[in-house]
């Protein structure tokens, strides 16, 4: 159940300019000059459409993958105002997508929408960074396990290649709020969305599963006991670069 390697993925949003490849940078240097220390983690940075080419371009590194938040589902070109596709993000640059955060499922996105954004970046051989998590409304009456069943069992399919998506649970009520929830009951979940995923989707292995939500420099060191976290998706601390170091350097401290 448990995996080895650790991802730390960093979800700008919609933060971020052209001068901000100054954190990338320094994330960068910190890899190289903590080699030891990488060796089993994974970092990725999932930036704003308009920075994924101006970045790639730049950045030449063993330890960074970059990747984007969202697309739009339509395969090919189309009549789709504002919106980019999967094929177009995977040409900027993109190995990896964040889909289903709950911003995007609050602005209107169903688990049906989503399921054909994940086929879609697949088919275009991106590494797919689903989100799911309960609301508060939903965590007060009892709901988590039925919502995170529903959310897995709606976007995904039996068919889907695995062994690129990564689920990432992340309780609504811990985005941005400074709340993260009770270790005891997050290992529960965690073991929860493994245990079930493998079931409803018929597969061999556990996925692997992040957890997201509040996570910063200070508290990372609460989640180190919890050897079924597979890693950890990171909001407003991964727009620091001394932040984000700091949550892969205290993590396991
Ligand atoms: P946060 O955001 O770390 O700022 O809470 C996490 C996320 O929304 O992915």
């Amino acid at each position: 159940m448990t995996n080895k390697l650790k991802y730390f993925i960093g979800n700008w949003k919609m933060f971020g300019d052209f001068g901000d490849f100054k954190i990338i940078h320094k994330i960068n240097r910190f890899g190289y000059e903590s080699r030891k220390l990488l060796k089993k983690k994974k970092i990725i940075l999932c930036v704003p459409n308009t920075l994924i080419h101006f970045f790639k371009k730049k950045l030449e590194s063993k330890f960074i993958s970059l990747g984007v938040q969202n697309c739009h589902y339509h395969e090919g070109y189309g009549p789709f105002t504002g919106s980019v596709n999967a094929a177009m993000l995977k040409k900027a640059g993109a190995e990896y997508i964040i889909l289903g955060h709950s911003e995007n499922r609050l602005e209107g996105e169903s688990n049906k929408l989503i399921k054909k954004k994940i086929i879609s970046s697949l088919n275009q051989k991106l590494n797919v960074v689903f989100c799911i998590g309960e609301t508060l409304y939903e965590k007060k009456r009892n709901k988590t396990f039925s919502v995170l069943r529903k959310q897995i069992k709606s976007s995904l399919k039996k068919n889907f290649n695995m062994n690129k998506i990564i689920i990432a649970y992340e309780p609504v009520w811990s985005i941005g709020t400074n709340k993260i929830p009770k270790m005891n009951e997050l290992k529960n979940i965690i073991k929860f969305i493994k245990n079930d995923f493998k079931k409803i989707l018929k597969t061999k292995k556990y996925p692997k599963v992040l957890y997201g939500g509040s996570v910063n420099d200070i508290n990372i060191r609460l989640f180190s006991p919890i050897s079924e976290i597979d890693g950890f998706l990171i909001g407003g601390a991964s727009q620091s670069s001394k932040k984000f170091i700091d949550i892969v350097r205290n993590y396991y401290k």
